[in-house]
């Protein structure tokens, strides 16, 4: 479904991703781990049309989206989540979801201008979809709480359902537990793996949780120095000598 190609990118004199390649399956939850500074969130924002590639290829669905614009790739269904910031804070679970598909009828004059029973009744359809979605990830009870009062793994489910108006085929994830409480961590891991099964949304995660990675993802990638290291199952991975290693010398670096 992805496919990175070679890819490299720069800032100054620090190469942030070298000459790395990987692929994620269709249907899988891949798991993309490595030392801090690995390049990972890098990688991601490349993947996402946050930074052009200095050089090499990114390919979603066999199409090449490397240079396109962040809202482009999200017009083709992948999509990055993103931390609720202040502005979202101040806006209800409810309206976070609203405000999300992009392109809607009411967000052009013209369409308010020449069919206002259009834009209404769309409006009426995303509130119902916002519900859904909200259900579906067990937040409906907090529909009208201000996103900036909920704890941090209900903030990283409002995250995911965010980006679940969008309908997309295919989500990143960067760092879903962080600072995520062993329950909430449950049920995020019980959501992933549904959305996985009863949408066939693709899924690669970073991730520093061990266990949540483990028990997740399969495969998973290791990244080291800017660019792949290792790929396997979580068996594989854990006994890996060459990821061990890339681990200990970046902490003891
Ligand atoms: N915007 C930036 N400007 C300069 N250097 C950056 C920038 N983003 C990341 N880096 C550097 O690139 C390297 C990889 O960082 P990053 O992709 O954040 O790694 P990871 O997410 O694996 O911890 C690090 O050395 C980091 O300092
Ligand atoms: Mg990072």
């Amino acid at each position: 479904m992805l496919r990175v190609e070679r890819v490299y990118k720069r800032f100054g004199g620090v190469t942030a991703v070298r000459n790395c390649s990987l692929d994620v399956e269709a249907g899988s939850i891949t798991g993309l781990i490595g030392p801090n500074g690995a390049g990972k969130t890098t990688l991601f924002n490349v993947i996402a049309g946050r930074y052009k590639p200095d050089s090499g290829r990114v390919f979603f669905k066999d199409e090449a989206i490397d240079g396109l614009s962040p809202h482009q790739i999200f017009q083709r269904r992948l999509y990055r989540t993103f931390q609720i910031t202040r502005e979202f804070s101040q806006m209800t679970v409810l309206e976070n979801l609203m405000i999300m598909p992009a392109g809607q009828l009411g967000e052009t004059i013209w369409n308010t201008w020449l069919r206002p029973g259009a834009v209404r009744s769309q409006e009426n359809e995303i509130k119902q979809r916002a519900l859904a979605v909200l259900d579906f990830v067990e937040l409906a009870d907090l529909q009208d709480t201000y996103a900036g009062s909920l704890s941090g793994g209900q903030k990283k489910l409002l995250e995911i359902a965010r980006s679940l108006m969008a309908e997309p085929e295919m989500v990143l994830l960067d760092e879903p537990g962080a600072g995520v409480n062993p329950t909430l961590m449950k049920k995020l891991v019980d959501n992933i793996r549904r959305l996985r099964d009863e949408r066939g949304i693709t899924f690669l995660l970073i991730e520093h949780n061990m266990d949540l990675i483990m028990e997740l993802c399969n495969p998973i990638i290791v990244m080291s120095e800017g660019t792949k290291l290792a790929q396997g199952p979580p068996e594989a991975i854990r006994g890996n000598e060459k990821v061990l290693e890339a681990y200990l010398g970046g902490q003891y670096r």
